[in-house]
């Protein structure tokens, strides 16, 4: 089992997961739900321009594209980016190989975020840290939109630890037979509330069977 930092344990699982990724979109149980947020999430950034983070195979990018004034995908995983360029798109969508912990290095501001089941991913103790860099690049009125799984994707895959912080972890094959110890975190609407305090107004927690969708808008440029 690979069971180096959890950071790069991620990188690494999606590096190997990126050309069948998509399969979790085709899930049965999933899909009354994905038929709602595919156009739910899209209509939330009519007209804007939008930074995605962690955009992976760019599943949502592919909705999103076609109702934003622009989109800029982003992935760390340059075989993700590979997997968004082969779906085609629009004239609106471009991509960037960036770190989502790097948001600095981009040049512009953005009037819409979205990531999508990426904040699972993010440790406990960086969720701050992260939402603040993210709103370094974003103008005020600009719309954050997380969507992430619900705790029923532990049905598929239970979680196999946690840890002092309160991240929790699964196990997870790939189909070369290699288990990563991934670092997957549930998210309570109260700890996304505190996680983004002061970072905006018109905060929205929707849950859904298998997903969570929050929602805020920047209200004014960052002082810390
Ligand atoms: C669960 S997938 C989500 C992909 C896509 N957003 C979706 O909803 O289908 C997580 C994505 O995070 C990307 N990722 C992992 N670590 C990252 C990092 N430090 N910066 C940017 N992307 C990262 C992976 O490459 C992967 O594409």
């Amino acid at each position: 089992m690979d069971t180096a930092s959890s950071d790069s344990v991620i990188k690494r699982y999606y590096r190997e997961r990126a050309p069948v990724y998509d399969r979790v979109y085709r899930y049965p149980e999933r899909r009354q739900n994905l038929l709602y947020l595919e156009r739910h999430v899209a209509n939330q950034f009519a007209g804007r321009d939008v930074l995605e983070v962690a955009a992976g195979t760019g599943y949502w990018t592919q909705f999103i594209c076609r109702k934003a004034n622009s989109i800029l995908a982003t992935d760390v995983i340059v075989e993700a980016l590979a997997q968004i360029k082969l779906r085609g798109g629009t004239d609106t969508l471009s991509t960037r190989l960036v770190d989502a912990y790097s948001l600095d290095e981009l040049d512009q501001t953005y009037t819409g975020a979205f990531a999508g089941l990426w904040f699972s991913h993010v440790p406990v103790e960086r969720r701050r840290e992260w939402l603040i860099s993210l709103q370094r690049r974003l103008d005020p009125g600009a719309i954050v939109v997380l969507l992430d799984n619900s705790l029923a994707q532990c049905e598929r895959i239970p979680l196999s630890c946690s840890d002092e912080r309160g991240n929790t972890y699964q196990d997870r094959l790939t189909d070369s037979g290699e288990i990563y110890r991934v670092l997957k975190n549930f998210p309570t609407e109260k700890e996304l509330l505190e996680a983004t305090s002061g970072l905006g107004s018109g905060h929205r927690y929707q849950e859904l069977e298998h997903f969570w969708l929050f929602k805020y808008v920047v209200d004014s440029p960052l002082v810390q």
